[in-house]
């Protein structure tokens, strides 16, 4: 039994620790092994701090750190602080891909959220995939929740010049294969790339999604771009669980944030910082939980024609500590004045105009203005056509211009196995004017969604010091890769979408400007490979796996399990005893 809103008492934490029974004696009493006195149970606002710490997530090592600081911010204001840990998500470690879990963990969140006696929700967020399923998790739930987010690492440097997390890999590892780079000063670099807490210092995913955080109102100003490891990162940790409190207070909840008008400015921001691929997928899925409309297109619309402004890596070449001491999102947001809704409220009681209206850029060269923009047309682009009747998505300001527009000879692998089995032979019949082509990793088929989109580059092409091909895929790319590639192809090749009936040899026409990708293959040739393909085998007959593949739904959907799109909100569950 859940009670109804009209049942529920004024403050949901009340529903165990104001209860005057033996029921109120079980929920206060086992909280007292603490030591914690028995004046916190008097109705203060109780706060859940959602803590994605784990050392299997280097990027989030150190949010022990940055619990104990919004602990002193509730305290501080008033509230009664419990912090508890979730599901958390390291890209670099899990295994097949974190994306993998992005769902399972939100739901985990979601549970966590609304089975205990919370009021007000905190949620520590960094690495790619903890920030969109604490969003996810907590917006089914829709209390008051402010994002705190870990921050980035500080520049790498090496050899008298910085190194961008991820980015610098992809480069480095192409240069070893070219024969530019020998191993030894590879695994030098493997000490210097990343040398402090916090996550990848590139706009990469984890960078984008903060500064998604930021741009949507869900945390104070500044969120984005503090490194880790400056003071003031604590200290926004401490002045968001200050606030909490009173957003509890005032029922400032979650929907009230998230409306249309937050994501349409987050999609504007992703284009003027030259924002992750991910965030399309990321910001589809918090929209359903939500219940905001929002759709693939929608990006394309609201992008289109807009700028980048910001000179980081991949797109560019300064990293985020850079882009915080030039004045970070608020910098950027300013800059945005004429396209930007204004009005959108943001988690400290403000627009957010207000907060940045007045934001000072210090360094013009890593945020520029937008009339003298570092890249023009920046938007991620969403392409139609008989390869993906349901989308794909390629950033240009990624791209090499000259291949935004490109028809080319197929050369097609059936999945990632085929791709690496292949890629190194010398005898594979490919040059720089054929497009790469990956099947099987898509939601369904890798399964997950691998980072496999930005396909290494076969030798032989390399060694005449090419750098880009086009590369078409179901997967997805990691935020610090860079390249002419078109991921999320949708429907996936696994699901039966047309990628699944590419061969070697087929001719393909990318026309970014246009908006189209197009097989060149009749359809009556087409129909005849259908009739004759077949799905590739469930990958896994049990558990977590087989509830993804069976319920997951495609990229343009944001690849949330069909089952969890929407939200149940936090009414209070009947106890246990
Ligand atoms: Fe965690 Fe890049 S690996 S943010």
């Amino acid at each position: 039994m859940v009670l109804s809103n009209k049942e529920r008492p004024t403050r949901r934490s009340q529903a165990w620790f104001g209860r005057q029974d033996r029921d109120g004696f079980i929920y206060r009493s086992w909280m007292k092994n603490r030591g914690i006195p028995h004046d916190q149970f008097d109705g203060r606002p109780v706060i859940g701090i959602c803590n994605t710490y784990s050392e299997l997530t280097p990027c989030n090592s150190h949010f022990r750190t940055l619990a104990e600081q919004v602990k002193i911010g509730v305290w501080e204001a008033g509230g009664f602080p419990l912090e508890f840990p979730v599901m958390s998500l390291g890209e670099t470690l899990l295994r097949p891909t974190a994306m993998l879990f992005r769902n399972l963990a939100s739901m985990d969140v979601e549970e966590s959220i609304r089975g205990n006696p919370l009021d007000g929700i905190v949620l520590l967020m960094g690495c790619d995939k903890t920030t969109p399923s604490l969003l996810m998790g907590a917006s089914s739930c829709d209390l008051p929740t402010i994002g705190v987010s870990g921050g980035p690492m500080l520049s790498g440097k090496y050899r008298g010049g910085e190194l961008g997390s991820g980015t610098d890999v992809w480069k480095m590892s192409e240069d070893v294969r070219a024969g530019n780079m020998s191993q030894e000063e590879f695994f030098e670099a493997e000490s210097c790339m990343h040398r402090s807490h916090g996550h990848c210092m590139t706009m990469g995913t984890a960078s984008t999604m903060a500064s998604m955080v930021e741009a949507l109102g869900m945390s104070l100003p500044g969120n984005a771009a503090i490194p880790a490891v400056d003071a003031r990162r604590n200290v926004l940790a401490r002045a968001s669980g200050r606030r909490i409190v009173q957003m509890v207070k005032d029922d400032l909840i979650m929907s009230r944030i998230l409306t249309r008008a937050a994501f349409e400015n987050a999609i504007r921001v992703n284009a003027a910082i030259g924002g992750s691929t991910n965030a399309v997928i990321h910001l589809l899925a918090i929209a359903g939980r939500i219940g905001v409309d929002l759709t693939l297109d929608d990006w394309d619309k609201l992008g289109h024609g807009l700028p980048c402004l910001v000179d980081l890596q991949p797109s560019g070449k300064h990293l985020m500590e850079d882009f915080y001491y030039a004045g970070g999102l608020p910098a950027v947001i300013r800059e945005l004045e004429s396209v930007i809704d204004r009005s959108a409220l943001t988690v400290n009681g403000n627009t957010l105009w207000d907060n940045c209206k007045d934001a000072p850029n210090w360094n013009r060269e890593v945020i520029r203005a937008f009339d003298d923009p570092f890249k023009p047309d920046a938007g991620i682009a969403i392409l139609r056509g008989n390869l993906c009747p349901d989308g794909a998505v390629i950033k240009p300001s990624a791209a090499t211009p000259a291949l935004l527009k490109h028809t080319g000879r197929a050369v097609v692998f059936e999945n990632s196995d085929h791709m690496h089995q292949r890629l190194d032979d010398e005898n594979l019949d490919v040059d720089e004017n054929c497009i790469l082509v990956l099947k099987n990793c898509g939601p369904k088929g890798y399964p997950g969604m691998a980072e496999a989109g930005n396909m290494p580059l076969p030798p032989k092409v390399l060694r005449k010091g090419i750098t880009d091909m086009v590369r078409i895929s179901d997967a997805r790319m990691s935020g610090t890769a860079y390249g002419s590639v078109v991921l999320h192809v949708a429907p996936e090749a696994a699901a039966g979408g047309p990628l699944a009936l590419v061969q070697d040899g087929d001719m393909i026409e990318l026309d970014v400007p246009a908006r189209t990708l197009h097989l060149l293959v009749s359809d009556a040739e087409l129909e005849r490979r259908r009739a004759a393909w077949s799905p590739p085998p469930a990958p896994m007959h049990r558990g977590w796996v087989k509830l993804y593949v069976d319920h997951v739904q495609q990229a343009d959907k944001g690849a949330d399990l069909d089952f969890l799109v929407g939200k149940s909100g936090a009414g209070i569950p009947k106890d246990s005893h």
